[in-house]
């Protein structure tokens, strides 16, 4: 792997699969899986096995199938969890166990009633005993986007000593500010000890709606990994969106960071998840949504009819969808509706172009998308009707 590679780690089926109501099967979850592992992620977080034998059962499924990808499972700071999930991963070609404790003060105090001193200890113990059944430990530092650097250094120094080959900095509440998250990491990888030794992960909430650019801020200050979820799927506001990183440094060469993901995969994922899941992702949804390559006011049409690159700056094709699409409306201009009659058939001169323009509008005005099916009859109404077939 080189330095510059950002390695994906993808936790729909763990963190995303958190949303009420979008429980998957085992067989939809191995669906998913051989899917991610196709798309080229170097993660897949495939649930958290002592939760439930359901999950287990994902677990163990998923680690039987994949070819490629790591296969993760979570687990809390608790010896029966880590033991569970060593289990569940015994298929694995490449297991990996993600543990991991809070280490805000609000998690320290309020959840486990606890102290600083003991929350270290833990930490250590946890990665300690992971590492005799696997390799490949993760430690998560829950709550970290809002736990003090210098404590939260402390914890990391403890689970590289345990033995943990990836710290996860999660922004649990998707609290940070960018600039904060990146600090956050830079800061790590200047005073841990041993940091050489580990790779720093982003896990970023979307609380604030800052995900994507808080996962970005970490990797461009020393991260190596993004963990994150197809459509952005997750508790509450979701997670870090997986098809926006990878083409936010795809757009972004000089950054000089890539992964291993086949972005012309991301449309066709993203559609599976969704039915799977049975949430629908918003139309205006970045790369993946409905109109994120839909084009509807006259002046914008007009300009992506004559060069695609004057409101797109991604090529559809790049992220699987076929190509842009000029939308119909009582907003869309005369280059549009030439543009869309001459896909179905009709070369219409100027003249006529008026001609048909006008009750266009008015039917544009009735109507809020106008379809092939209104075009034909648009024009088949029209008195130019006959010279445009005769042409
Ligand atoms: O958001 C979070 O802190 C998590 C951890 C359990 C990794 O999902
Ligand atoms: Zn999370």
């Amino acid at each position: 792997m080189s330095n510059n590679n950002i390695q994906i780690f993808d936790t729909t089926l763990r963190d995303g699969e958190q949303v009420p109501g979008c429980k998957l099967n085992t067989e939809q979850k191995v669906i998913i899986a051989e899917q991610l592992d196709q798309l080229g992620v170097d993660v897949i977080e495939s649930g958290f096995p002592v939760s439930s034998p359901g999950d287990f059962k994902s677990v163990q499924e998923i680690s039987k199938i994949v070819k490629n990808a790591t296969v993760c499972g979570l687990t809390r700071a608790v010896e029966n969890d880590i033991k569970v999930a060593a289990e569940a991963l015994q298929f694995a070609k490449k297991p990996r166990i993600h543990t991991g404790i809070g280490t805000s003060d609000s998690h320290i105090l309020h959840k486990f009633k606890s102290n600083k001193e003991a929350i270290i200890e833990r930490a250590f113990a946890a990665v300690k005993y992971a590492k005799s059944f696997v390799e490949d430990v993760e430690f998560y530092a829950e709550d970290a986007g809002r736990t003090e650097n210098e404590y939260l250094a402390r914890v990391c120094e403890a689970a590289i000593k345990a033995g943990a080959t990836v710290l996860n900095i999660p922004d649990t509440t998707g609290y940070c500010l960018p600039s904060e998250y990146g600090a956050k990491i830079k800061y790590l990888k200047e005073n841990v000890k041993g940091i050489e030794k580990a790779i720093l992960s982003c896990h970023c909430h979307n609380d604030l709606g800052l995900a994507t650019a808080n996962s970005i801020e970490g990797v461009i200050n020393g991260a190596r990994q993004i963990e994150c979820t197809i459509n952005g799927i997750g508790e509450r506001a979701g997670n870090t969106a997986l098809e926006e990183v990878v083409m936010v440094l795809k757009q972004h060469p000089y950054l000089n960071l890539d992964t291993n993901i086949k972005t012309e995969m991301l449309y066709g994922i993203s559609q599976l998840v969704s039915d799977s899941m049975g949430i629908y992702t918003q139309p205006n949804k970045a790369i993946v949504g409905a109109n994120a390559f839909a084009h509807s006011s006259g002046i914008h049409q007009d300009g992506v009819i004559k060069n695609r690159e004057t409101y797109e700056i991604i090529d559809p094709k790049d992220v699987g969808v076929t190509e842009s699409a000029i939308v119909l409306t009582a907003r869309s201009g005369r280059a549009a509706l030439a543009y869309r009659s001459k896909n179905i058939g009709y070369e219409l001169t100027k003249l006529q172009l008026d001609e048909i323009y006008a009750s266009f509008l008015t039917f544009a005005d009735k109507k809020k998308e106008i379809n092939d099916a209104d075009i034909h009859q648009i024009i088949e109404s029209s008195k130019v009707y006959q010279q445009i077939i005769s042409a």
